[in-house]
């Protein structure tokens, strides 16, 4: 099973005022929840996991839109950082898609794909939060026969909600709470925000 980095139930965070938070925000959020460098400590991390389990299979890098544009950029940055330092080298090309599967605060049942050209071998993605979204793509992508589909997820949520889904890799497990930054938003809000904030209601 994935090991990954767990933010417990009554985990605190930290305080607002500590950090750069955009003026415009500020009456919005609760506080931060991951920090920004903690986020990218476990990227670098899971990045050397994923070179180390892939062999030399080419990757097709999935990004799936649009909150996993941060994470997916800063794991290939890792992963290419990797490519260039050390004897053992991956050969990586990228492509994107977009789901939509939220509405406000909540996740809806219907599952909208736009996008991707290319069979994948490895999808990035923001959160799995009852896992539908991810289940849903899995069964689009198995239709095209991909060799192996690997998923990277930044953020697992703890929710009674869940389907049972697990990703390959996981960065964090997180409370049941609404998170927004780092491109996870609410409603499109939030995604210019670079750590990982618990919104407040
Ligand atoms: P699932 O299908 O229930 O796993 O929902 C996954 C999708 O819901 C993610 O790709 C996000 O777009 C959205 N989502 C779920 N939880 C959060 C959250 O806490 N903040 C922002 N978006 C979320
Ligand atoms: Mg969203």
């Amino acid at each position: 099973m994935a090991s990954y980095l767990q933010i417990a139930d009554d985990e605190k965070g930290h305080d607002l005022d500590l950090f750069c938070v955009p003026r415009h925000y500020e009456s919005d959020l609760d506080k931060v929840i991951i920090p920004h460098g903690l986020i990218m400590d476990r990227t670098e991390r899971l990045a050397r996991d994923i070179i180390q389990d892939m062999g030399g299979h080419h990757i097709v890098a999935l990004c799936v839109l649009k909150g996993g544009y941060k994470f997916f950029a800063d794991l290939l940055d890792y992963i290419k950082v990797l490519n260039h330092n050390s004897d053992k080298s991956v050969p990586l090309t990228v492509d994107f898609i977009r789901v939509k599967s939220y509405c406000n605060d909540k996740s809806t049942n219907s599952v909208r794909v736009i996008g991707g050209d290319e069979l994948s071998n490895l999808a990035g993605k923001d959160i799995v939060e009852t896992g539908r979204t991810m289940q849903t793509l899995l069964s689009l992508l198995s239709e095209c026969n991909p060799k192996m589909v690997k998923v990277v997820s930044l953020l697992v949520k703890r929710t009674p909600r869940s389907s049972g889904y697990r990703p390959d890799y996981i960065g964090f497990e997180v409370p049941d709470a609404f998170l927004v930054g780092y491109a996870l938003d609410y409603n499109e809000y939030f995604r210019d925000l670079s750590v990982s904030d618990d919104r407040c209601w």
